[in-house]
This record gives C-alpha cells, structure tokens and sequence, in this order.
C-alpha cells in the first residue's frame, strides 16, 4: 500500500481522462469521501453509543429501518446538497427522489443513487457493511428541477460508480469507467490511500455465494448449479466453497478480489429476487465489468436493463466470467419459470 497517493489526489490526476472536465465530477466524489468518513466514524463506535438497532420505522422497501441506514443517508444527502455538483439524490431510505432546491443544484449537471448503508442488518453484531452510489449525467435541462428521466437511466450511462465497505479496514473502490482502484482508509491521518490500483477479478474462482436457506424456493438452474459446485471436483481436489455475509458489498468485495460468483436470484414469493437494479445491482455491474467480470439478471446484462421504478429489483448473478459462464449454463438448460 503506497501511503503516497490519496484519494483526493488520484481523483485530481484521473480528472484529465476526462476531455473538457471541470472538477466538478472530483468534487462530487470528495462529498462521498467525506460522507464515508463520518459513517465510517459512527460505524466504529456501535456499541459504544446508542446508535445500534431499529428507527421503529419500514423504510419504502417495507424493510426495517436502522438507526445508522437513517444516520448515513443524511450524512450523504448533506454532503452531496453543499458541494453544489448534484441537483437530485435517489436513496434507498426514500420514497421519491429527493431534489436540491438552491439555484446552485439546479444548475448541477449529476445525479446520484445511493444504498446509504448496505447489509444493515449485520450493523448490531459487528459484520462488514456498505455504501453503494453511482453518478449519472442529468438528462434534463440544467437549470430545471431533475425528473424521473434523469433516474432511470439505464445502468451502461454511468459516469461513476462505487462502494465503501466498512470492514475490518475500511475501503472505498471506485470507477470512472478507465478501470477500478481501491484505497484504504488510515484513521491515523484521517486519509483513503491507493492501495489496490487497477483492480482485476480472476477469470476463475472457488467461491459462491448464495443465501442457501432460500434452496427450496429457487428456479431449478440455480438449484442445479448449486448441487454442481457441492458435487464437482476440480482437479486440485478442492471443491468449491460457499460464503455469504449477508452484506452485497462485502460479498462482492471479497469475490473481486479472490475470484468468485454472487447470486440472488428470483424465487417463487419473490420473481424479482431482492437487490435493487438502480443503487445496488447497476453500479455493482459497472464495477464488475471494469474489473473484467460479468453482471446479468439470468439473461440481460445488467447494464442493459432499462429501468421502469426507482426501487425496482431484479435478480443479480455477479462475477468471474467463467464461472459466470456455467451459471448461465445451467439457467439456460432448466427454464426459470421452473422452481
Ligand atoms: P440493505 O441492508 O441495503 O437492505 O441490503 C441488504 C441486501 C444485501 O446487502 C444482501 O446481500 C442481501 O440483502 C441479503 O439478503 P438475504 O438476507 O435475503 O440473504
Ligand atoms: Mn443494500
Ligand atoms: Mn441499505
């Protein structure tokens, strides 16, 4: 790890790769920085103060809300409202998209969508969580209040993509679409340093990662697969193995950088699986594929899907492009309609 490089000055540096680019994308990406080291701040101390556990309130995906999703969904909202570089937000924690209302944001030219804290049901007992946000360039007037248009884009638009995982370091990895850097957070200089430059998933990998307690009631192909990886056995005699925290973020991050498949698929209660197109499966999908990976529904690239709702959700088969290819496979061979 190169203490050398900050985040601030790599975004700087990079800010070339960009023709005719004013600053205002490295200012946007210094709010989310800042935001990540307050929530990264309060996230170190749960358990100390009274932070941990339920608002008492169901978010708008009807899930139960925590005290810190509310904490770092203001956090970043106030971060990304002072720098003037954004006009509107989308948040997982929000019904409707929120619009900026000075003059300064409704002059910006970006939107973000954001998961302010994914995972948060590991929060209380001290497992790695997240923060999802991806950048898009307004497709309304600027000048004019963002509409529904300007969030609903589909997810090959991106100008910026990435996550924070708060974890035993905590990192944040990120991509303007030249490829994906990670940088490591020393709290002892209160500075995310490059760490991971140019980061690549393995073509191949031994991991997958599924909520297995959901076998009964996923579509056939997935159930094939996963009996595949119990049953076969590579050539090192090493079968594959199975992990899932339950946070997408640090499931993803740990399958980036060893090598390995994610997958929520439809089930029978749910046809669309869990996991958000806009702020959890679309800048997760950017990512994977600057890394060299795959990201699709079953069938459709990710990237490609076009958007219809805010909060819609689809079903996510994430990773290293081999194993990606036998999902496919096995989802292709037994029709999905076939739990
Ligand atoms: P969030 O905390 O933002 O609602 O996201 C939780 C998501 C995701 O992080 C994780 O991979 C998935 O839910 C876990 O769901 P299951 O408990 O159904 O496996
Ligand atoms: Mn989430
Ligand atoms: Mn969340």
């Amino acid at each position: 790890m190169s203490e050398l490089r900050t985040l601030g000055e790599f975004i700087v540096e990079k800010q070339h790769d960009f023709p005719h680019a004013s600053g205002e994308l490295s200012s946007l990406l210094a709010s989310i920085r800042l935001a990540a080291k307050i929530v990264n701040r309060e996230i170190n101390k749960a358990g100390l103060v009274d932070i941990t556990g339920s608002t008492g309130v169901d978010n708008v995906q009807g899930e139960e809300q925590q005290k810190l999703d509310a904490f770092a969904n203001e956090k970043f909202k106030a971060a990304l409202e002072a720098r003037d570089q954004v006009c509107g937000v989308c948040s997982e924690e929000e019904d409707e998209a929120i619009v900026f209302s000075k003059e300064l944001n409704r002059n910006a030219k970006y939107v973000v969508l954001m998961d302010p804290l994914d995972g948060s049901s590991n929060i209380d007992v001290n497992v790695s969580v997240g923060t999802i946000f991806t950048i898009y360039r307004r497709v309304s007037p600027v000048g004019s209040p963002p509409t529904q248009e300007d969030f609903l884009q589909p997810g090959n638009k991106q100008v910026a993509a990435g996550y924070v995982v708060y974890g035993s370091s905590t990192m944040l990895v990120y991509t303007t679409g030249n490829g994906v850097n990670g940088f490591t957070y020393d709290p002892s200089i209160g500075t995310f340093c490059l760490s991971h430059e140019n980061m690549t998933i393995p073509k191949d990998g031994k991991i997958y990662s599924i909520n297995e307690g959901n076998y009964i009631r996923f579509p056939q192909g997935v159930k094939k697969y996963i009996k595949y990886c119990q049953e076969n056995v590579p050539e090192d005699n090493r079968p594959y193995t199975s992990r899932y925290i339950g946070s997408l973020v640090a499931d993803f991050h740990r399958n980036l950088l060893k090598g390995g498949v994610y997958l929520y698929p439809s089930t029978q209660s749910h046809p669309q699986g869990k996991l958000r197109l806009l702020y959890e499966c679309n800048p997760m999908a950017f990512l994977i594929e600057q890394a060299g990976g795959q990201a699709t529904d079953g069938k459709t690239r990710i990237l490609d899907l076009k958007p219809t709702e805010l909060h819609q959700r689809v079903p996510l088969f994430i990773g290293s492009t081999n194993m990606m290819n036998t999902v496919h496979e096995f989802l292709e061979k037994y029709p999905d309609s076939d739990y």
